[in-house]
């Protein structure tokens, strides 16, 4: 199954819209490799990308977000803290105990959450008030 980025989810700004479609392609790099019963070697290859990208990627939202006066900052920064927290615990995890089934369902959990629930909906408001400024 995967999990696509279509136009639906389109904010309008170049930058932000390609650094999600690079998170979907990612992620659906983990699929593929769940698929081919290969999750655990390409967990830690998505790990370490996404410590980098996704703080790298929030900073460029949530600073758009302050430039345009953006109403729904806080709540969408929360958002974005929450996941880096959960990125952070799957750090720790890798760390600890290296690429194990569990790291691979839990990465899979919370990337599933970020980009259905996040890219899905609270983007989308920003994306709508950019558009309309409402
Ligand atoms: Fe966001």
């Amino acid at each position: 199954m995967a999990v696509e980025w279509s136009e639906k989810l389109a904010t309008g700004n170049d930058d932000i819209d390609n650094q999600h479609k690079e998170l979907f392609r990612r992620f659906n790099n983990l699929l593929d490799a769940c698929h081919q019963r290969k999750g655990k070697e390409e967990v830690s290859k998505l790990i370490l990308f996404l410590g980098d990208y996704v703080r790298t990627h929030f900073s460029m939202e949530e600073s758009l977000q302050k430039r345009c006066s953006f109403p729904g900052y806080s709540d969408h920064k929360k958002q974005h803290d929450g996941f880096i927290h959960d990125l952070k615990k799957l750090e720790q995890q890798f760390n600890l105990e290296g690429a194990t089934l569990l790291l691979v369902i839990q990465t899979n959990q919370t990337m599933m959450d970020w980009l259905i629930n996040h890219i899905n909906s609270t983007d989308k408001k920003f994306a709508e008030y950019l558009r309309t400024g409402a």
